[in-house]
């Protein structure tokens, strides 16, 4: 199959703005504050480390030079019992900073596998987990730090980080848990999962990459936090006073009345430095906030020398002739006569429960997806469009229940699939290999923290291990090249992407295996006319050239009879009409997709009035009794009140077969004076 890069018309008006990671980490050197920050907090952690080499004095080293101010000899002074403060400093900020390293490692560990796990796996786990958050959240810290630190006044700082760790984890467990419940109910997350990616893989590259802010904030205020509890406890005499920390310098320089005989030189050093570390650690978590968020990240780029110097550091590779994912021959292309059934979907059921009952959101829906075939799904709003597509990829979620029927996807070599009854692993295959999805939301749907090459290569990733990277680049390339993005755009963020240039890298994605059907809920809805269009055309030219098969589901009419096979029409949950769009069009059989039709400007022909339709779309959980389109159809006659119209078979105008749920198609009907004449004045050309 031959497939070319074709770059398409739409205007490329987002800039193109990406770093590379060096460059990254350079700016994030680049901003003054967070240099700042950083300098500050490594000079203490060099002092730190290497105290015992340059402290001029032993800290506990006793001499005559009692309480005397800073000096050439004593730099800082000296405590009442000559003891050099300098010495003391450098000494206590090895306590220190082990304490507040220490006790913010373990802290964020503990909440980050509480947090996140309790709030991805759901269910009784997030019960117990929470339940274990809340009890430590309730427990007065302050008291049960002191009543620990009291009990364990000879463990030293391992003794001081277990208190911190054990007082402090549940705070942040629950801020990360509710992060989590939200993040995984995002677009990106469920594109994610329908790709097959694993629990795993998920949580390290698209739940913890959206969280790192939190967490780095998290962890540098623990820092800063178990310095400060440190120094309390040390204050209060509830810590080892006898090994050399900040808070111990405060403690004995308490004890030994420095405020009173005005030693300043005692006191203020061990306050000034733990005030300035937490300035320090300040300036950095702005920076790393600034570092993670690429939006953010990117407010301040912009000189086009540096834009340039990106644009050349990223030439395109060239694309492979032939992709590493084997891909299908071209299939025949589709014609209406064809019974190469794909896809069979049999009096599919889906109820939404809860409320005291169950919502009928797709009810008894049966149509078959021919090889090749574009079948298009209208119908107003909560008429059950998604729900359907939903379903038949095993997408719903609770509280949406599959209580009926059966889809049956058949191979291109005969066997057949029921999918309703795959396992878990089977079901991550079959998604993306045979059929993918292209959301709604392209913006929502992309993970805003990962490169759009790097979220086209995930899919790769989770369906062949086997590939090196280099082939999955040369994937992601191809892939780009065959959706019209330039390659090198596989290194821009979804944020610096136009709304199109979005919609086609999701398609891209749902490409990326080849896969044999392509679902597609309003993959254009948020675009602009001309953008649409321009997708749209991309689709159909793709579907022809690698010869998937679409459901492709919109409000827009209009669009959906030009690029449509086939129509299938919802309304209440049931398909109330299908055709071939040809047909439909000439002639809708059923008054709701007539009133439909007439709602939407004619694509050529003569000018007519747009009238629409009167009342709005049933309540699914009351529909009304017989008919469920009655109360809103100007055509209903009595019998519609009582009998249920099944799917009538009618020879349509261009001589194939349409089927319409409307008694007008009835004998029955006839015979009580009504006919499809009736109908006839809707004929739309
Ligand atoms: N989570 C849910 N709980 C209960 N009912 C739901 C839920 N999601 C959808 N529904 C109901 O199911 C029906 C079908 O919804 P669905 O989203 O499938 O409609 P749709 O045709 O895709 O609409 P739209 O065109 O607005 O996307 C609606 O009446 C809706 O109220
Ligand atoms: S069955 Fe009756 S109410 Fe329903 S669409 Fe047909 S004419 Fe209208
Ligand atoms: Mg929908």
């Amino acid at each position: 199959m031959a497939l070319q890069a074709t770059a398409l018309a739409e205007p490329d008006t987002v800039p193109e703005t990406s770093e590379g990671p060096a460059r990254l980490w350079l700016r994030l050197l680049r901003s003054p504050l967070t240099l700042t920050g950083l300098v500050i907090t490594l000079v203490f952690i060099v002092l730190a480390v290497i105290a015992p080499w340059i402290s001029p004095y032993d800290p506990s080293a006793v001499s005559d030079t009692a309480l005397a101010a800073p000096s050439g000899s004593h730099w800082l002074g000296t405590t009442q019992n000559g003891q050099d403060i300098l010495s003391q400093m450098l000494y206590g900020a090895r306590a220190s900073m082990l304490v507040g390293l220490g006790a913010a490692v373990l802290t964020t560990v503990l909440s980050v596998l509480v947090g996140v796990t309790a709030g991805y796996v759901g269910g009784i786990g997030d019960e117990v987990l929470s339940l274990l958050a809340n009890v430590f959240l309730v427990l007065p810290s302050l008291p049960l730090t002191i009543i620990l630190a009291a009990y364990l006044p000879h463990s030293g700082s391992l003794g001081i980080i277990l208190v911190i760790t054990v007082t402090g984890w549940a705070w942040g467990a629950r801020v990360l848990r509710a992060q989590t419940l939200s993040l995984r109910k995002r677009d990106f997350v469920e594109a994610a999962r329908a790709t097959g990616e694993t629990t795993w893989r998920i949580i390290l590259k698209d739940i913890l990459p959206n969280q790192v802010a939190v967490i780095a904030a998290s962890f540098l205020g623990t820092v800063i936090f178990a310095i400060l509890t440190q120094a309390s406890l040390a204050f209060l005499g509830l810590a080892d006073v006898t090994q050399w920390s900040w808070g111990t310098i405060l403690y004995w320089a308490q004890t030994g009345s420095a405020l009173l005989t005005g030693a300043w030189w005692w006191f203020v050093p061990a306050g000034l430095a733990i005030a300035v570390l937490g300035t320090a650690l300040s300036l950095v978590n702005f920076g790393i906030d600034e570092f993670i968020n690429p939006r953010l990240r990117q407010a301040g780029i912009g000189t086009k020398k540096a834009q340039r110097a990106q644009v050349s550091a990223r030439r395109p590779r060239a694309p492979r002739k032939r992709g590493p994912v084997a891909e299908r021959p071209a299939s025949a292309p589709f014609t209406p006569g064809s019974t190469d059934v794909i896809l069979d979907v049999r009096h599919l059921k889906v109820d939404y429960v809860g409320g005291g009952g169950r919502t009928p959101a797709v009810s008894d829906v049966s149509f078959t997806l021919r090889r090749g075939e574009v079948l298009g799904i209208a119908g107003e709003s909560g008429s059950g469009k998604s729900t359907l597509a939903y379903a038949i990829t095993r997408l719903h979620k609770p509280p949406a229940e599959i209580s009926q029927g059966q889809v049956l996807y058949t191979r291109p070599d005969g066997s057949t699939v029921d999918v309703l009854s795959l396992d878990e692993h089977e079901l991550r295959a079959f998604r993306w290999e045979e059929l993918s999805i292209v959301f709604q939301s392209a913006m929502h749907a992309l993970n805003p923290i990962l490169r759009i090459g790097a979220q086209i290569e995930d899919v790769i990733v989770a369906h062949r291990p086997a590939m090196n990277g280099q082939q999955r680049a040369a994937r992601v390339i191809e892939l780009l090249g065959i959706v019209g993005i330039p390659a090198d755009r596989a290194n821009s963020y979804p944020h610096e992407l136009s709304g199109g240039m979005r919609q086609r890298a999701m398609i891209a994605v749902g490409l990326a295996l080849d896969p044999e059907i392509i679902v597609m809920d309003e993959p254009t809805t948020a675009l602009d006319v001309v953008i649409q269009r321009q997708i749209i055309e991309k689709i159909m030219e793709l579907k022809d050239r690698l010869g998937f098969s679409v459901v492709f589901i919109t409000h827009d009419l209009s669009l959906l009879i030009e690029l449509s096979d086939t129509i299938a029409v919802m309304y209440g949950g049931k398909i109330v009409e299908q055709a071939s769009a040809d047909d439909f069009y000439r002639r809708p059989q059923h008054p709701y997709s007539r009133g439909l039709l007439a709602s939407f400007p004619t694509l050529g022909g003569a000018k007519r009035e747009l009238t629409g339709i009167v009342g709005s779309p049933p309540d699914l959980r009351k529909l009304p009794s017989g008919c469920s389109f009655r109360p809103r159809c100007p055509l209903a006659f009595d019998a519609c009140a009582d009998t249920v119209p099944p799917l009538f078979q009618i020879q349509g105008p261009g001589g194939g077969l349409s089927q319409a749920a409307c008694l007008l198609h009835d004998p029955a009907g006839r015979a009580a004076g009504n006919s499809t004449d009736e109908l006839a004045t809707g004929e739309t050309r």
